[in-house]
């Protein structure tokens, strides 16, 4: 009997290249007959989605790539997908002959194409797939992530990301509610919207289409009978107006997490960044969310040492994450990243320097978790149980959004039950089914 043909895919970056990945796996599966595979050595085609966001994973990717060709069984093909794709284009083959094909992030839907093209690139940024139907395939049975949006219009100087992905394009409201409704009903309970910035839901759309924001993408999708739990990511901190705190403070399907990416505390930072809003209308959202919901989780992303960045700017990052007292914090150094204007700005800050920040901003937000241990330690919440773990553990996430592992088996997977928090860390939980 002839073997069927596999493909062996690694993912680099955020929940947008994740979903990325899962829509080429539902192309390949459902239109090319292929397999996926987790053994390297038995993939006909290796694909590596790839992140651009900071210099380290685009100088991780030519070391992997030359490792897949290494590696590679005979007459494998290996393709470059993703943000680093859509940046450097034809010049990933330059630097490594061996590659078959370049696909940019905006143009996944073209992976079955570039498969049977030797040597093909296709990373316009203008390219259009907000009306596209992909094959179905989810990582996990448990939730799906919904893309609502492509492409990103803001300008923040530090980003690269409108260069890899374009122009902001929303995807039509009646597609995105079909999607989570197929989904939630074939078992995902939870739906992940995904955006780059998915508070500006609406402002574009490719074609005619009502009027539609995303406080009321929002509740179409909760109005899905078989929804329970509404999630989304990226919102910007800029477009957190009134009616939609509101919307998420009293809609009872949407989770109770929000990721508010705060990039610096220091208004004249914030300026040269290019983001929109100052300390001060940050500090007030973040007030007036915890104000109106009690068990709110803010996560936040914090770059450091952006040039220009005074021990005073640094200060006022530090004082905003004492006064927030966020549950989780992403922080990076800052990256000179080719194609924005931040790169070409006096005052660029050491690495010494920039590594020193960034620890010190690690640490008292670590002292911070631990303070946060003790606060935890019996409280009751709803844990939406997703994934079996070593040792007869179940772990899932409590509506917001902290990761809570029980002793239990499969019959929790997929299922939203009480439990106690028995023992806190600073990023995952134990606790106890409530009889
Ligand atoms: N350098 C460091 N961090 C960056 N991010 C985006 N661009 C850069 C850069 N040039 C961070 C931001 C963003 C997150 C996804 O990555 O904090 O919110
Ligand atoms: Fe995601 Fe941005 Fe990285 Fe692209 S560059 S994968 S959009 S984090």
């Amino acid at each position: 009997m002839r073997m069927g043909k596999k493909f062996y895919i690694e993912t680099l970056g955020c929940a947008m290249n994740v979903r990325d990945s899962e829509h080429m796996i539902a192309e390949l599966t459902t239109k090319e007959g292929y397999e996926q595979t987790e053994n390297l050595k038995e993939a006909d085609l290796i694909l590596i989605n790839t992140c651009s966001v900071r210099e380290k994973p685009v100088n991780k990717l030519f070391s992997e790539i030359g490792l897949f060709n290494k590696r590679r069984k005979e007459g494998a093909k290996i393709g470059v997908c993703g943000c680093t794709a859509s940046h450097l284009g034809e010049e990933i083959i330059k630097r490594a002959p061996f590659v078959d094909f370049v696909l940019g992030a905006r143009n996944v839907s073209k992976i079955t194409e570039v498969l049977h093209t030797p040597k093909a690139v296709e990373v316009d940024i203008d390219y259009d797939e907000s009306r596209y139907a992909f094959g179905e395939f989810r990582t996990s049975p448990y939730k799906a992530y919904v893309n609502i949006s492509i492409g990103c219009d803001k300008q923040c100087t530090f980003c690269i990301v409108p260069h890899t992905r374009g122009d902001e394009v929303s995807i039509p409201a009646e597609l995105i509610v079909q999607e989570a409704r197929k989904a939630a009903q074939s078992g995902a309970r939870e739906i992940f919207l995904l955006g780059q910035n998915v508070n500006n839901y609406g402002r574009r759309f490719s074609g005619e289409h009502p009027k539609m924001n995303f406080t009321g993408l929002l509740r179409a999708v909760s109005e899905i009978e078989e929804v329970e739990r509404v999630r989304f990511t990226s919102p910007h901190p800029l477009h957190m107006d009134d009616e939609f705190l509101k919307e998420f403070a009293e809609n009872p399907k949407i989770c109770k997490s929000m990721h508010m990416p705060l990039q610096s505390g220091s208004t004249q930072i914030l300026k040269a960044m290019k983001r929109g809003y100052t300390k001060e209308w940050f500090l007030d959202r973040a007030v007036k969310l915890r104000e109106m919901v009690p068990d709110v989780s803010i996560s936040t992303d914090i770059i450091v040492a952006f040039p220009g960045e005074s021990e005073e700017d640094f200060e006022e990052t530090m004082d905003v994450m004492e006064r927030v007292r966020f549950e989780q914090i992403f922080s990076f150094k800052y990256s000179p990243r080719p194609l924005t204007p931040a790169q070409d700005y006096e005052h660029q800050i050491s690495d010494e320097v920039g590594s020193m920040r960034l620890k010190r901003l690690q640490e008292r937000h670590n002292a911070m978790l631990d303070e946060m241990k003790s606060e935890r330690v019996g409280k009751i919440c709803d844990v939406y149980f997703e994934e079996l773990r070593p040792g007869g553990m179940i772990a899932g996430r409590s509506d917001n959004n902290m990761l809570i592992s029980v002793p239990g088996s499969e019959e929790l997977l997929g299922k939203t039950v009480k439990v106690r928090i028995t023992e806190a860390g600073r990023t995952s939980h134990r606790g106890e089914v409530v009889a």
